[in-house]
């Protein structure tokens, strides 16, 4: 699909930067990832339904749905007042998106990394956000602010085909 005759459209949205904001981001990330994707609403009727039963529009809600989680939770401290940027750039097989804020800064480095055996012992309990993030995308940066930028990006597969010419439903 040609989106603008190659050139990458950008979407921006700005948000609060709380929870009761997150679906409304989802929302428009679910529709960014589905212009990449080909994929089709099962149901267009269903207002409710961010139908990301395609794997690559769950791989990016996913991993967008954890990192927003962590800037309304960590960054912003669940306090209102701080706003979430928002900005996706719809490529022909790529959606990248970009997350800002000004709230409390981290080092991403300094978050560890899963043990390489994963048990009922060693599987912990919280702190999942960031690798679940990493295994769905092929790219998550995190430039430390003011403002904080996180980078996410992810690829189609070779293998899935995008525009809605693959005959699935
Ligand atoms: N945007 C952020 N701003 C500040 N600190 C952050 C941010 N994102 C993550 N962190 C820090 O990194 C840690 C790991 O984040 P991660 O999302 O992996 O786990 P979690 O949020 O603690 O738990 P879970 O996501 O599994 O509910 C957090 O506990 C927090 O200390
Ligand atoms: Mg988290």
């Amino acid at each position: 699909m040609a989106i603008l005759g190659g050139m990458a459209a950008s979407i921006q949205l700005t948000v609060p930067g709380t929870l009761r904001y997150r679906n409304i981001a989802v929302r428009v990330v679910a529709e960014a990832a589905r212009l990449v994707s080909g994929s089709v609403q099962r149901d267009p009727t269903d207002l409710l339904d961010h139908d990301v039963r395609d794997p690559f529009d769950l791989a990016v809600v996913s991993a967008f749905m954890e990192i927003f989680n962590n800037v309304a939770i960590h960054a912003y401290k669940r306090k209102d007042g701080g706003l979430i940027d928002i900005s996706i750039t719809v490529a022909e097989r790529e959606l990248t998106i970009e997350i800002k804020d000004h709230g409390q800064a981290f080092d991403l480095e300094g978050v560890a990394p899963l043990p390489t055996e994963l048990d009922e012992s060693t599987l912990p309990e919280g702190g999942m956000g960031i690798h679940i993030a990493k295994t769905m995308l092929d790219e998550v940066t995190y430039e430390p602010g003011p403002p904080n930028l996180w980078r996410l990006r992810k690829r189609l597969p070779a293998k899935q085909v995008a525009v809605g010419t693959s005959g699935r439903s």
